[in-house]
């Protein structure tokens, strides 16, 4: 579904991405956990067609990305800039469904239905500049997942929510992406989350950004965020992932598995 190849991308003469080759089978739930500012949302913007990287190869479905994607769906690291701010919560997640070529009556139930599924029923009257930043960051999660893209890329998506919010968050998606088969390239910088959610974690090292580490998460389908998380698989493959992310080389365990 999702093929990565050999990705470079520089800002002028600074180089960020080094080579990166990422792959994802359709209905896959990847994490990229990277150091901070190693090259993470710039590999997300490759991905969707919102820059053109310096060398390599992005292939969704097949068809190169020479242009945005259509059934694409992103959540920006940056939510603050990613809602109208002269829309209501309500239209901001109507809007792209105009898409799917829903009438008013449709869009404005599945707009409803997702602003509940992250918490927000009750402000979907309200306006983005009327939101604290977390409620601004669920309606864009919101928006996310009512489209049912065939590809969801998240940047971030959790990181200004209080912990409660978060892990209930976390299960939405992996109820939504599941229940839809939709395949997720999720970017993190919690190495906990990653493997909560992940199928597969992405280790990516120091930028410039190569690919140090792809860890398969053999905890099953069904997660549980009390249970999942003292299992002892868990609680070795964050050890793990953590090692990595802080420049160490993987395990001879980890590179059996491989
Ligand atoms: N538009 C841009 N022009 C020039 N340099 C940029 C641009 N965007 C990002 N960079 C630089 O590229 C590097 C990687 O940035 P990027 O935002 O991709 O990292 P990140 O891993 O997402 O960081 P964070 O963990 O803070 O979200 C940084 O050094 C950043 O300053
Ligand atoms: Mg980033």
């Amino acid at each position: 579904m999702l093929e990565i190849t050999d990705l470079v991308h520089s800002y002028g003469s600074h180089r960020v991405l080094d080579g990166v080759s990422i792959r994802a089978a359709e209905g896959e739930l990847v994490c990229v956990v990277g150091p901070s500012g190693c090259g993470k949302s710039t590999l997300l913007r490759s991905v969707a067609g919102l820059i053109r990287p310096t060398g390599g190869r992005v292939l969704i479905g097949g068809q190169p990305v020479d242009r945005i994607p259509d059934n694409l769906a992103v959540v920006f690291q940056d939510y603050s800039r990613s809602l109208y701010p002269w829309m209501t919560a309500a239209n901001n997640v109507a809007l792209p469904l105009r898409r799917r070529g829903l009438d008013r009556r449709r869009r404005r139930e599945a707009a409803m239905a997702a602003l509940d599924q992250v918490g927000l029923a009750d402000a979907a009257a309200k306006y983005p500049w009327e939101m604290s930043g977390g409620m601004q960051q669920r309606v864009s999660i919101a928006r996310a997942l009512a489209y049912r893209p065939s590809l969801l890329l998240m940047d971030e998506p959790f990181g200004s929510v209080d912990a409660q919010t978060r892990e209930d968050l976390e299960d939405l998606v992996l109820r939504v992406c599941a229940h839809h088969g939709m395949t997720t390239l999720l970017i993190t910088h919690d190495i906990d989350e990653s493997v909560y959610v992940g199928d597969r974690v992405i280790v990516l090292t120091r930028s410039p950004a190569r690919v140090a580490a792809d860890l398969p998460v053999d905890l099953g389908e069904s997660r549980d965020q009390i249970a999942t998380r003292q299992l002892d698989a868990f609680v070795r493959l964050r050890a793990e992932v953590g090692r990595l992310v802080r420049g160490g080389s993987p395990t001879s365990t980890v590179l059996e598995k491989q």
